[in-house]
């Protein structure tokens, strides 16, 4: 079985392609690097001890996309090329909608031309933006409040209406809450460019002291301690659950939409402590103003990810507090 990983040098797509060699899938990779770097592919070879073909292409690019497809069967596509930042795309909408929408609509019509059907997307928790209850379920209110998260929303509804006009498609749609940690290996993780906008990659900066400390965007929110709560989840739990939502595209046509999350939520505190203990490191904190736009609370309902594709989150927030400093170690 050959899938062809769109992003596949990224974060998430790295560990992605790691789990996917691991369990025997032949793996091609289209990534133009934008937000990664070439030696991710020799690393996830060094991991899984397997080969994996790597094509430096723009997803947007049409011809290259032919080109992809006329030399490798494609059986599967999982889609996580696109861009990502929130901030940076209130700044560039253009840039964001060029690049998420275009890359998305070639590569389904390429997919379509070649007879491949079968797609595993990457949306967020950001199209429930302020969800009304918690924990969040798959059929909340969807409603967006930047433009990464409408190219989310409106890649969500363009893949909805491709299965109503053709039902030959299997489309998975994963809504991914926090993803942190990094592969226990420590050769691939999560490195952002400048100074991070997310809290582990923050932490992180903090912790190998590139950052003096870290700033808590608000202690008023109404959480058990006044920070902000987010449903992190391991990496490698969350590649995990592409495995399977590959195997539900494999077996069932149709489309739906499933929350990876563990469930849980943990305060801004609750990880700056659990970090510190884990890794037996000081994190320096102020408390700050709240960041504008961030919710108090937001946390899965991942029963329905684990009914219809028999996957669950096995790893804890220690685990990925350690793993995501093991690999920031690493890099030095
Ligand atoms: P990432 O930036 O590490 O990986 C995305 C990869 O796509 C990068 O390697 C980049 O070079 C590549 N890319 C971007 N545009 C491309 C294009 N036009 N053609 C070819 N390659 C292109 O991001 P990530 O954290 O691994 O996220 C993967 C996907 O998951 C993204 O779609 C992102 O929006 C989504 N997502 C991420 C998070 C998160 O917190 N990391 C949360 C929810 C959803
Ligand atoms: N936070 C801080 N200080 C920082 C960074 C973050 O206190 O320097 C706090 C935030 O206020 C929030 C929590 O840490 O309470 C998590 O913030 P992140 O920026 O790490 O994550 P968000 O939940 O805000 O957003 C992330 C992705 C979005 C995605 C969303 C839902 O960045 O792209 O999860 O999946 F849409």
């Amino acid at each position: 079985m050959k899938i062809l990983v769109t992003g596949g040098c990224g974060y998430i797509g790295s560990h992605t392609v790691v789990e996917l060699l691991d369990e025997n899938y032949e793996v091609v990779i289209v990534d133009n690097l934008c937000n990664s770097k070439k030696d991710v592919v020799d690393k996830i070879k060094t991991i899984t001890g397997k080969d994996v073909k790597f094509y430096e292409e723009d997803v947007c690019d049409k011809k290259a996309l032919q080109k992809i497809f006329k030399e490798n069967k494609i059986d599967a596509v999982i889609h996580f090329a696109g861009l990502k930042a929130v901030g940076e795309s209130v700044a560039e909408p253009l840039r964001y909608y060029r690049n998420n929408l275009d890359s998305t609509l070639t590569l389904l019509e390429i997919m379509a031309e070649h007879k491949c059907y079968k797609i595993v997307f990457s949306s967020s928790a950001t199209v429930y933006g302020a969800p009304k209850s918690l924990p969040i379920k798959e059929d909340f209110p969807l409603h967006t409040t930047n433009p990464y998260g409408s190219t989310k929303l409106m890649i969500e509804q363009i893949l909805k209406d491709l299965y109503i006009a053709d039902s030959n498609w299997s489309i998975a749609i994963l809504r991914y809450f926090n993803p942190i940690g990094a592969h226990a290996s420590g050769l691939i993780g999560e490195n952002p460019n400048g100074i991070p906008n997310n809290l582990m990659p923050y932490i992180i900066k903090v912790a190998t002291k590139e950052l003096p400390y870290l700033n808590v965007f608000g202690n008023n929110y109404d959480t058990k301690d006044g920070t902000g709560v987010r449903d992190y989840i391991h990496v490698v739990d969350l590649a995990k659950g592409h495995l399977k939502a590959i195997d539900k595209v494999i077996k069932d046509k149709g489309v739906d939409c499933y929350n990876l999350g563990t469930g849980k939520g943990y305060s801004v505190l609750e990880i700056v402590k659990t970090f510190e203990k884990v890794n037996n490191i000081k994190i320096d904190y102020k408390i700050t103003e709240a960041r504008p736009g961030d919710i108090a609370a937001c946390y899965a309902d991942p029963t329905y990810a684990k009914d219809k594709l028999n996957w669950e989150a096995t790893l804890d927030i220690k685990k990925m507090c350690e793993d995501s400093y093991n690999y920031a170690k690493k890099q030095k």
